[in-house]
């Protein structure tokens, strides 16, 4: 428990000062959320509340057929039901989110969590591209970065969490892609994650925040924007910078979650930007990236990729790789935007599966497994659609068939069929 206590407590005095510093500490110390510096970079929330009992999550995942010609398609598989609209925000329907690639960040063991992250990509329509996650320990001493600042002797589970994310970099900087959305693999998103990207472009071209106006090449071709170079959307904890909380902008997103599903952190920065009161779990906040950490879900632009590197590889690696990244933007040398709530979120199970680090033999091998697995910040979470999605009844359907017609009357017939059925089995 003490490294993490002063994991906090280093970032917080360095970074934002001692008074933000006990209010994030009595946070983490009240919500029992830990950030683990071992592995690919995780963080945990205490298991008191099930997202998963929520009725308003059971609600949004029923699909509105009627509208949907692929919801009603058995061998679609896809959970996109919008058609999408021609404009430039619209290509948040494709499978890259309307960004260039979609990696994701996985440890080569962790062969469930590649799993889980194919079959849920799968079923938003997304595309993903694994970047192989890193063992600290086969780094060679001489690949580690200076560390000028000497604020924090990295732990080899540091270093493997930050070369995974300096390799994602490199892909971007090699590959002849504008953008990059980089996601870590123990994650959930809203199953209409189309629909909250396209809104996000949709505000982000034309940016009140931003300080040029787009270019034709960004009007024709970048629908998010490329004036930034990080842009922050799976954090664990966030702040917004103390002296400009003028800088936002807040717009309506259907697909917001509730005060009771957003952690406190969240409603606080809110707050802190003029959104509470109804506006909580109505209103998504765009506002410059100040105090981010966790890597869960993030997008760098090409020269996003290149600061980083230059300033978390060649120059000098700091600290863990999201603090590093923290600093460098309370500093003002990198660019960068933070979405609130966040539209990724960990997907926890419990147990030692939660985490890449060296388990703690006292939690149980898995807790509650995916079967009662939960995420928070989220509506309508991808991970709990995807099983109801592709759930069915293969006998049932025959004896559908077999009984003939398909009045709602005859269905209600079945359904007593099916409890009959079991009875007999
Ligand atoms: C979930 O929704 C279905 C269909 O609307 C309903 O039958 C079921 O009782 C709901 N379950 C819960 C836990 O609310
Ligand atoms: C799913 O439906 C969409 C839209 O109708 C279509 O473009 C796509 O090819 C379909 N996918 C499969 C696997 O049928
Ligand atoms: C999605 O759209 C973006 C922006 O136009 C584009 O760069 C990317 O290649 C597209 N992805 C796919 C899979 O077509
Ligand atoms: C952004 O502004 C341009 C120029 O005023 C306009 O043509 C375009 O429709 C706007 N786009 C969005 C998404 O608001
Ligand atoms: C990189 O970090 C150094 C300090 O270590 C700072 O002076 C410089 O401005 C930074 N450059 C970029 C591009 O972030
Ligand atoms: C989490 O909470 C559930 C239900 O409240 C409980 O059954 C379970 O034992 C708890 N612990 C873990 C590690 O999942």
């Amino acid at each position: 428990m003490l490294p993490k206590l002063l994991h906090f407590y280093f970032f917080l005095t360095l970074a934002a000062g001692f008074v933000i510093g006990v209010i994030v500490a009595s946070y983490g110390l009240s919500q029992g959320f830990a950030i683990h510096d071992l592995g690919i970079h995780e963080w945990q929330f205490r298991n008191s509340t099930s997202g998963l009992a929520s009725t308003e999550r059971n609600e949004s995942l029923v699909l509105e057929s009627a509208t949907s010609d692929l919801a009603s398609t058995p061998t679609n598989e896809s959970l996109v039901l919008e058609p999408p609209t021609s404009d430039l925000a619209s290509t948040a329907w494709n499978e890259t989110l309307g960004f260039g690639e979609v990696l994701y960040v996985s440890m080569p063991e962790r062969t469930d969590r590649q799993d889980a992250m194919n079959l849920a990509a799968s079923m938003s329509g997304l595309k993903l591209r694994l970047i192989n996650g890193v063992e600290g320990e086969s780094i060679s001493f001489k690949a580690i970065p200076d560390n000028n600042a000497k604020k924090w002797t990295l732990r080899p589970s540091e270093l493997g969490c930050w070369r995974a994310h300096a390799d994602a970099w490199r892909y971007v900087i090699d590959s002849n892609i504008e953008t990059a959305l980089i996601i870590e693999d123990d994650i959930d998103w809203d199953k209409n994650i189309h629909q909250i990207f396209q809104d996000l472009s949709f505000q982000m071209q034309n940016s009140t925040l931003r300080l040029v106006s787009p270019t034709d090449h960004e009007r024709v071709s970048a629908p998010y924007g490329l004036d930034w170079d990080v842009l922050i959307l799976g954090q664990c904890y966030d702040v917004a910078h103390p002296r400009h909380h003028d800088l936002v902008q807040v717009y309506d997103d259907p697909n917001v979650p509730s005060r009771k599903d957003t952690e406190a952190v969240f409603l606080r920065q809110m707050q802190s930007l003029g959104v509470n009161g109804k506006d909580v779990g109505k209103k998504r906040l765009l506002s410059p990236a100040y105090g981010p950490i966790c890597t869960m879900g993030y997008a760098i632009t090409r020269r996003g990729a290149q600061r980083l590197l230059l300033n978390l590889s060649y120059l000098s690696l700091r600290g863990p790789v999201d603090m590093d990244m923290m600093w460098t933007l309370q500093e003002g040398k990198i660019r960068g935007y933070t979405v609130t709530p966040p539209l990724f979120s960990a997907w926890r199970v419990g147990g030692q599966k939660d985490s890449d680090n060296k388990p703690d033999p006292k939690l149980p091998i898995s807790g509650r497994g995916n079967v009662g697995g939960w995420s928070r910040n989220i509506k309508s979470s991808a991970r709990v659609a995807m099983v109801k999605e592709l759930a069915m009844d293969n006998w049932m359907e025959y004896t559908n068939q077999g009984t003939g017609s398909e009045t709602k009357a005859e269905k209600g017939k079945n359904g007593e069929g099916k409890a009959n059925g079991r009875k007999r089995s």
